[in-house]
């Protein structure tokens, strides 16, 4: 996984077909999928439950770009090394999720996984400061964590512009998660992110069977963002 700054369109398979995952990633990687996005949610970080480590190495053999596991789960620690043995390329952890969110990075690269870091909408940037060493992405949330198909939160567009800033020169990615659709990815390309999870967006008017949407959408949101990147 090298680094570089070209618009990525991650595509959340929450809004996938749960009854046919391994079809339905291998779809959206056919119609141009730059990553597959994971979200692990726990009932308790977060007011919802999905799925964990079994189901993540399940899938790890249909995906062929990148696995990015966005872990919204509390106590992160104790499953770290089980996402990572699922193959989790990229694992990210919420900085709301414990008091020690500096160990939790140094764990994620210690397993060999890329680690990453979530904010919430309400989190401010400056505890960001301190670990911009130990990360190579960092989610900022444009919706509440726990379920797909909310709508855009805008305040998030200046804190990503603050980020943006704030990383300089260091090879981290910044990455969007909610409400992604061509009109808001302008908005977070401008502003600096490169990497934009869409759910509902991407998975909308498509099937298995009838992929040829999920190509649509995502050069929908591609080229929108591509023709604002900063
Ligand atoms: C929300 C998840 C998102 C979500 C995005 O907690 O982290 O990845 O599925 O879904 P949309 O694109 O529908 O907002
Ligand atoms: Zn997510």
């Amino acid at each position: 996984m090298g680094f570089d700054r070209a618009i990525k369109i991650a595509p959340s398979i929450l809004s996938a077909d749960f009854a046919n995952f391994g079809a339905e990633i291998q779809a959206v990687e056919a119609q141009g999928a730059d990553w597959i996005h994971v979200d692990v949610m726990d009932g308790h970080f977060v007011p919802n439950l999905t799925f964990g480590p079994p189901l993540c190495k399940a899938i790890r053999r249909h995906i062929k770009t990148v696995m990015d596991v966005h872990l919204m789960i509390s106590p992160v620690d104790p499953y770290i090394e089980a996402f990572a043995d699922a193959g989790a390329d990229i694992l990210t952890a919420h900085l709301e999720a414990g008091p020690h969110i500096h160990r939790t990075l140094q764990a994620i690269r210690g397993a060999g996984c890329k680690a990453g870091l979530a904010l919430n909408p309400g989190t401010g940037l400056s505890d960001v400061e301190h670990l911009l060493d130990m990360v190579d992405l960092i989610c900022v949330m444009t919706v509440n964590p726990g379920f797909g198909g909310q709508k855009f939160i805008h305040s998030q567009i200046e804190k990503v512009r603050r980020l943006r800033a704030m990383i300089g020169d260091r090879p981290i990615h910044i990455e969007i998660d909610g409400g992604i659709d061509p009109t808001t990815a302008p908005l977070m390309a401008a502003a600096g992110a490169d990497v934009l999870v869409a759910g509902s967006a991407v998975f909308k008017g498509g099937s298995v069977d009838q992929p040829a949407p999920y190509g649509d959408n995502i050069r929908a949101i591609r080229a929108a963002a591509q023709a604002a990147q900063a």
